[in-house]
């Protein structure tokens, strides 16, 4: 018996190619897999990043998972190559440790995997495919991810340039929410500050030199379209502008914000991720200006990046200990049925004696009765209690020769 991963992920497959090992259809991949694979428990983590299986077997099933996957894939076997990467027992224990603590994600110590693997064992036991042994390594691992995250602050600190943008906004403009918000560009960059933006629940405007581009922009990641030329005609209406185009000259000019704060109680806060520059570096004397360029933001996500990566060996520390302490949680679950059926029939047999003893004295009274009740209870937890939880132990520590010789001491492979 032992836990197995199959998996596809970004490390061995590039997005286009990743994309073909996604089960389009989750529920169905579960039926598919509880029909068809052989697996006692199973769970699939799927992300953008990775297709994962996570499976508690008591054969080897890889063939069977393969098999599976490939005719929900429509793939041939053959397609799974050297895309296809597996581990069992304590190379499993590892790799979803690193998963929870975002050792293995793409950037790292991001912290949107712990939820995805959240909520995949949440569906998992909802499909009811996860039973003792998944639930408790997946619990394990969320516990103990949690714990690396917040004892090394691996995912501390924002590490997007969109995200530290808005951050810094935040830090340097009192009552944001009640501002109003520029987003001149509808790109890539623009795109990170607008993710960021709305999930932080600000409302924003967004501009583009066509209308439709930025009607476009709203409707696939959010803002409210407006037009180039109004704004170019005077930035008064704004309190804070994120700036992100390629444009090869100075979009927003000294002279444009000059006149622009004649018309305005308050100050302006201007963030300018692009480069080049396209906000005029003179903008910044202007009194009421607060003004950050890509530069300065940029050096603030690789400090917290920097810092990062210098938490990784502690995490790593973590992990390497924490993985033992799983092994031993799950080797102990394995023998917990061994101890439990010992103790089963022993008991019962501890009442068949009983009840032979006390229909032999013909014992009607109930105190004496109970007393030796007690006494049968007491003698055969006495002699039961040390060898069971030297079973246990000796699981833990992988110690086969002690399994072996119990189970044929008790005799616990006919039951
Ligand atoms: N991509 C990133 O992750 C990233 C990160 C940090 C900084 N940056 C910087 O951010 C800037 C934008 O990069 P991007 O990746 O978002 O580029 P992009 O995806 O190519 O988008 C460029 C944007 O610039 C606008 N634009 C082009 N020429 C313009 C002009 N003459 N006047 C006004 N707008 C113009 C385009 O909109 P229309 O053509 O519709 O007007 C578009 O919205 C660059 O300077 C880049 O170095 C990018």
């Amino acid at each position: 018996m032992s836990i197995v991963n199959a998996r596809v992920t970004f490390r061995s497959s590039p997005v286009h190619v990743l994309e073909k090992f996604t089960f389009k259809d989750l529920e169905s991949a579960y039926e598919s897999f509880r029909t068809y694979a052989d697996l006692d428990e199973f769970v699939i983590l799927q992300t953008c990043n990775r297709v994962e299986v996570f499976a508690f077997v008591k054969n080897q099933s890889m063939d069977k998972i393969k098999k599976t996957w490939a005719s929900l894939s429509g793939l041939e076997e053959s397609a799974f190559g050297q895309n296809f990467e597996i581990s069992e027992s304590v190379e499993v224990y590892e790799h979803l440790l690193k998963l929870t603590s975002g050792l293995d994600s793409m950037v790292l110590g991001e912290e949107q995997i712990l939820g995805q693997i959240k909520e995949s064992i949440a569906t998992a036991r909802k499909l009811k495919t996860s039973g003792g042994h998944i639930n408790t390594l997946f619990d394990d691992a969320i516990r103990i991810g949690t714990r690396v995250r917040n004892s090394t602050g691996i995912s501390k600190g924002t590490i997007s340039v969109g995200s530290m943008a808005v951050k810094l906004a935040e830090e340097n403009i009192d009552e944001l929410k009640s501002k109003k918000i520029l987003l001149i560009g509808t790109g890539e960059a623009a795109t990170l500050v607008a993710k960021s933006l709305i999930k932080r629940g600000y409302g924003f405007f967004v501009t583009s030199r066509t209308m439709q581009r930025a009607q476009a922009f709203s409707e696939t990641v959010g803002g409210k379209p407006v037009g180039f030329e109004e704004i170019m005609e005077g930035f008064s209406n704004y309190d804070l502008l994120f700036v992100a185009t390629v444009a090869p000259y100075f979009l927003v000019t000294y002279d444009r914000i000059k006149e622009a704060l004649k018309n305005k109680k308050t100050g302006m806060m201007i963030l300018d991720l692009s480069n080049p520059r396209t906000v005029d570096e003179k903008v910044a004397t202007i009194h009421g200006i607060k003004m950050m360029n890509l530069d300065q933001i940029a050096e603030m996500v690789d400090k917290n990046l920097r810092y990062r990566t210098a938490q990784r060996t502690n995490a790593q520390k973590i992990i390497s200990e924490e993985t033992q302490v799983i092994e031993a949680h799950m080797k102990r679950l394995e023998v917990e049925p061994v101890v439990k059926e010992i103790f089963k029939d022993i008991d019962s047999r501890r009442v068949r004696e009983l009840r032979k003893a006390l229909a032999m004295l013909g014992e009607k009274d109930q105190q004496k009765i109970k007393i030796i009740e007690d006494l049968t209870v007491a003698v055969v937890e006495g002699i039961i209690s040390e060898p069971m939880n030297n079973l246990r132990r000796a699981s833990e520590q992988s110690d086969d020769d002690l399994l072996k010789a119990a189970t044929k001491l008790f005799d616990y492979r006919k039951k």
